[in-house]
C-alpha cells in the first residue's frame, strides 16, 4: 500500500483527504491510501515519517513553517520562502516542496489582463509567502497589508481610495469572509476598485465571498481559491509520482 496524507492541526475537514480519495477511487487506484494525521506537536511528524508505506504528505495550518526542521532536503521554493506544504518521502528521507506557488500561478496567470504593476497582499501569513514569491516571478511590485504596522507595511487604516487606485491587484490571504464567516471582509475604501482591478482571494468557500463581490459589483475582474486548491494538490500527486 502507497499511503499519503495531510498532517495540521486540528483538521476538522479536509479537502486533500476527500480529494484523493475520490481521485483514487476514480482512477481505480487500488494500492494508495490518503489519511489525516492531526498532531498537537510537530515533533511527533518523526514517527509519522517512519512508516515505511508513507510516500508523501501534506502540510497544512499550522505546519508549513515549523516542518522543515525535519525535512533532511528541500527545493530552491522551500529554501527561498521557509514555507513547505508536500513533502515527498523516498529511501525513509523526506523532501520538502510548496506546491501553493504552482496552484497560485496557473490560477492567477488565467485571468491576469495586460498592465498590472502593483498589487496589494492583504495578511501575511504562511500563504502570502506564497503568494509574494509568484508576484516576484511575474515582475509585479507589491505592499502587504497587515493588522500590525512593520517595516513596508501598510495597515488596513492605511491604505486610502488613491493608493488602492494604483494597485489594480488585491490579493485577499487573509480568512476573513471564509464560512461560517461570510459577511466579514477585509476593511478596504471599496469606493477606488473598478473594472482595471483584479481582485484574486485565497479563500474557496464560499465562491463569492464578500471581497470578491464588493470587486465584481465595481466591474472588477475577480477569481477565488479553487483553482489554486486543486492545482496545488495535483501538482503533490505529480511530485509523489515524480
Ligand atoms: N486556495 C488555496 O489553495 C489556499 C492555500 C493556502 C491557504 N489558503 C487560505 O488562505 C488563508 C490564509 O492561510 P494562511 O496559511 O496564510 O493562514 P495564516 O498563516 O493563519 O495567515 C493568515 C493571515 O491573515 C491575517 N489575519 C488572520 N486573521 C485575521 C483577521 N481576523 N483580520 C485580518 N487579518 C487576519 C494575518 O495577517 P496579519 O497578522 O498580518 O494581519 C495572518 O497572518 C486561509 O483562509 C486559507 O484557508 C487557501
Amino acid at each position: 500500500m502507497r499511503k499519503f496524507g495531510l498532517i495540521g492541526y486540528p483538521l476538522s475537514h479536509s479537502f486533500s483527504q476527500k480529494y484523493f480519495t475520490e481521485k483514487f477511487q476514480q482512477l481505480d487506484i487500488t494500492d494508495c491510501k490518503y489519511e489525516l494525521y492531526p498532531i498537537e506537536d510537530i515533533a511527533a511528524v518523526k514517527n509519522i515519517l517512519q512508516d515505511p508505506e508513507l510516500c508523501g504528505l501534506n502540510v497544512t495550518i499550522p505546519y508549513k513553517q515549523a516542518v522543515i526542521p525535519f525535512l533532511h532536503g528541500m527545493n530552491a521554493v522551500v529554501e527561498e520562502i521557509r514555507a513547505c506544504n508536500c513533502i515527498r518521502i523516498q529511501g525513509g528521507k523526506a523532501y520538502g516542496y510548496n506546491t501553493d506557488t504552482v496552484g497560485f500561478s496557473a490560477s492567477l496567470v488565467r485571468k491576469l489582463g495586460q498592465g498590472h504593476r502593483q498589487a496589494l497582499i492583504l495578511g501575511t501569513g504562511g500563504a502570502s509567502k506564497a503568494v509574494e514569491y509568484v508576484l516576484r516571478k511575474l515582475g509585479i511590485g507589491f505592499m502587504y497589508v497587515s493588522r500590525n504596522a512593520g517595516h513596508g507595511v501598510l495597515r488596513y487604516e492605511e491604505v486610502t481610495e488613491d493608493i488602492l487606485r494604483r494597485h489594480t491587484m488585491v490579493i485577499n490571504t487573509t480568512p476573513l469572509g471564509m464560512y461560517p464567516k461570510v459577511d466579514e471582509c477585509p476593511p478596504l475604501p471599496y469606493e477606488a476598485i473598478g473594472p482595471e482591478h483584479y481582485l484574486f482571494d485565497l479563500v474557496y468557500n464560499p465562491p463569492l465571498t464578500l471581497f470578491l463581490r464588493q470587486g465584481k459589483d465595481r466591474g472588477a475582474v475577480v477569481e477565488n481559491g479553487y483553482d489554486m486548491l486543486i492545482g496545488q494538490a495535483e501538482e503533490s500527486w505529480r511530485i509523489w509520482n515524480s
